[in-house]
C-alpha cells in the first residue's frame, strides 16, 4: 500500500501578490492595509499537492475553450457523498453551480414569488439575508437561542417564521456559520416536520460539511425521513480544499419537480455549469486522496479552534467551541460598542475579524475568528486579542 502523504500546515505561506481578498481588501474594510486578516473564511493552509497538480497537468495543454461536463466530475461528488457522507446520490440529481451562494439566489428566485418570505436561523451567513433581500423577498427570522456555549434551534419561533403564508422556502446552514453548530438527527427530523407541515423547501448548505470534528457527525439534510422531496442540497470543494477561487460548486435535488424547477432558473442565468479548472479540481479533490488530506485537516483544525476558544475564554466571555468550521464564534459584548470593539481589535491587537453584524442583528456584539492559520501566527495573534481586552 502507498504511504500516505503528511501534510504540513504549520509551514506558514505567503499570499502576497495572489489578489486574495482577504489581505487586499484589507484597506477598504478595516482602515489600515497591513493588519493580520482572520476574516474572509478562505485558508492561510495550502491546497493538496495531487490538486494543484491535477491544475498543472491541465494547464500544460494550451487550450482552455468551453469544457463539457464530463463523467469523472459527477462520478467524484457520488464516491464523495456516499463515501464521507453516507449519502445515495444519483448522479441524475447533480447540478454543477460556479458557488453555493450562486444555488442561494437560483432557489429563492424559482421556490418563492416576489414579497414571500424565506425563513432563516440567524446569526448566519450574511447572503442568506443579502440574497433573499435583492431578489425582493423577506427574510422571516427565527433566532437561535446561544445556550450553554452553543446555538440551539428555538422551534417555537421557527415555527412561527415557517407557518406564515408566505413563507415558502427555508435557507438553512448544515453545519452552522457563524457558530460551528453540527445540527443533529433529531434537531433535523423536528426541522423537517415542521417544513413538510407548513409545505416549505430546505435548501441545505452543506459548504462545512467536511469540516466537523468527531464525536459529532455531519447528517446531509439527504439523509433525513421525509427532506427527499422538498430539498435542495448544495455543497463546494471551496471550503476543504482551499478551492474557492475556482468557483466549484453542485447541488443535489432528488426530487424530479424542484430539480426541474431548479435547473430552468439556473439556464435562465446561463450559471448551470462549472468552470474549466473547477472541473478539474471537483474532480481530482473529491478522491480518496482528497479524504486523507482532510483527515489530517480536520485534525490540524480541530486543535486550532480549541485553543483559540480556550485563550479567548481567558477573557470571560462566552466563546462557541465549534463542533464543526474552522471558525470561533465569540461574544465582546461585554467590552463595549461593537465599533468601539472593532477599533480596538484593529488598532491594539493588529487583527481583522468578522464582525458580527454580517450575520444579522443578533450577531451585533460578537466576533468571529477565522482559524485556519498555521498556529505560529494564529495564536500570537489571539493572545494579542486577550491581551488588548485584558488591560
Ligand atoms: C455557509 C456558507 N455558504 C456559502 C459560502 C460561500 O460559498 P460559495 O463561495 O460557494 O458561494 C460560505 C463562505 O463563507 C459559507 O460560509
Amino acid at each position: 500500500m502507498d504511504q500516505e502523504v503528511v501534510y504540513d500546515f504549520d509551514a506558514a505561506v505567503s499570499r502576497q501578490g495572489t489578489h486574495a481578498e482577504k489581505y487586499d481588501a484589507l484597506e477598504k474594510f478595516f482602515g489600515k492595509g497591513d493588519v493580520e486578516p482572520f476574516w474572509v473564511a478562505d485558508m492561510d493552509l495550502p491546497s493538496p499537492a495531487f490538486l494543484v497538480d491535477a491544475l498543472r497537468e491541465r494547464l500544460e495543454h494550451p487550450m482552455f475553450g468551453y469544457t463539457e461536463q464530463y463523467d469523472a466530475v459527477f462520478d467524484s461528488i457520488v464516491w464523495w457523498m456516499r463515501d464521507q457522507h453516507a449519502a445515495a446520490v444519483e448522479r441524475s440529481w447533480i447540478s454543477l453551480s460556479p458557488s453555493v451562494v450562486t444555488s442561494i439566489s437560483n432557489a429563492v428566485q424559482v421556490y418563492t414569488e416576489p414579497g414571500d418570505a424565506v425563513a432563516v436561523l440567524s446569526p448566519v451567513y450574511g447572503p442568506f439575508f443579502t440574497y433573499v433581500n435583492v431578489n425582493g423577498r423577506q427574510v422571516a427570522d427565527g433566532p437561535l437561542l446561544a445556550r450553554d456555549g452553543r446555538f440551539e434551534i428555538d422551534f417555537a419561533l421557527l415555527e412561527k417564521a415557517l407557518a406564515r403564508p408566505d413563507t415558502k422556502l427555508m435557507l438553512l446552514c448544515n453545519p452552522q456559520n457563524p457558530g460551528g453548530r453540527v445540527w443533529t438527527l433529531d434537531e433535523l427530523e423536528k426541522l423537517v416536520e415542521l417544513c413538510a407541515a407548513n409545505n416549505v423547501v430546505i435548501f441545505s448548505d452543506e459548504i462545512h460539511c467536511d469540516i466537523v470534528y468527531p464525536p459529532n457527525r455531519h447528517i446531509a439534510l439527504l439523509n433525513v425521513a421525509g427532506a427527499a422531496e422538498r430539498c435542495v442540497v448544495a455543497h463546494s470543494i471551496g471550503k476543504t480544499f482551499n478551492a474557492s477561487g475556482l468557483q466549484a460548486s453542485f447541488a443535489i435535488i432528488p426530487d424530479a419537480g424542484l430539480r426541474g424547477r431548479f435547473r430552468a432558473g439556473a439556464d435562465r442565468a446561463h450559471a448551470a455549469d462549472v468552470n474549466l479548472l473547477g472541473k478539474v479540481a471537483l474532480a481530482s479533490a473529491l478522491s480518496p486522496a482528497g479524504a486523507a488530506y482532510k483527515r489530517q485537516l480536520v485534525a490540524y483544525l480541530r486543535e486550532n479552534t480549541r485553543l483559540v476558544s480556550e485563550r479567548l475564554r481567558a477573557l470571560g466571555i462566552d466563546v462557541m467551541t465549534p463542533e464543526a468550521t474552522f471558525l470561533v464564534w465569540s461574544d465582546f459584548r461585554t467590552f463595549g460598542p461593537w465599533k468601539d470593539v472593532f477599533k480596538r481589535l484593529v488598532n491594539d491587537a493588529n487583527v481583522a475579524l468578522s464582525g458580527g453584524q454580517f450575520f444579522g442583528p443578533a450577531g451585533e456584539g460578537w466576533f468571529r475568528v477565522n482559524c485556519a492559520h498555521p498556529r505560529s501566527l494564529l495564536l500570537p495573534a489571539v493572545d494579542r486579542i486577550v491581551a488588548t481586552f485584558r488591560r
